[in-house]
């Protein structure tokens, strides 16, 4: 393997530790943890992607291409896209808070980082069609079946996890003007 992949092996490895408490923003505002299903699917695509990193031919370069583009973009989705997630079962409930503060920061992050992120997946899905072309041709049924369950994950966060992030934010700035408070 040449170096570069076993770095980029590396790093992608290291991003997804599972965190089960608060987490601090760089600021070092609470936020909520992520989701724990979230974070253990994060957890299996680099599980079931480490295990195509060792095939060799086409499939093993389309897969090494596929860890590179992800490495940074799932750390960024684990850094400030995930996170208010963990907020909605309380929000649901009408519990308040403690981390409103954070959590507004790091949805607005997200809505302004969102043409990025979009991009970000535009090459991904690249790199997921090669992926799937090269599984085809060599007859690998893990890289196909894992091609589309990538897909479907950026799609799933387009529709759904992303939005539902960015109205977090917005929710939580509706509901303290509607009680004339600040956010704290
Ligand atoms: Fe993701
Ligand atoms: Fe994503």
């Amino acid at each position: 393997m040449r170096p570069y992949f076993s770095a980029a092996l590396l790093l992608f490895a290291l991003i997804t530790p599972l965190r089960v408490v608060a987490q601090h923003d760089h600021e070092h505002n609470q936020v909520p943890a992520i989701p724990s299903s979230l974070q253990i699917e994060h957890e299996q695509i680099h599980q079931e992607l480490s295990a195509l990193l060792k095939l060799s031919g086409k499939t093993g370069d389309a897969a090494r291409e596929v860890a590179a583009a992800l490495h940074e973009h799932f750390e960024a989705e684990e850094e400030f896209a995930m996170p208010p997630l963990g907020a909605l079962q309380d929000l649901a409930n009408g519990v308040d808070l403690k981390e409103a503060k954070g959590l507004l920061k790091l949805s607005e992050t997200l809505e302004l980082r969102m043409p990025e992120m979009l991009r970000e997946h535009n090459v991904i899905k690249m790199k997921i069609d090669a992926l799937r072309a090269a599984g085809k041709q060599e007859v690998q049924p893990a890289a196909i079946a894992f091609a589309d369950k990538l897909q479907l994950h950026a799609q799933n966060e387009e529709q759904i996890l992303y939005p539902s992030a960015i109205v977090i934010g917005k929710y939580l700035k509706l509901l303290a003007s509607s009680r004339k408070t600040h956010i704290k």
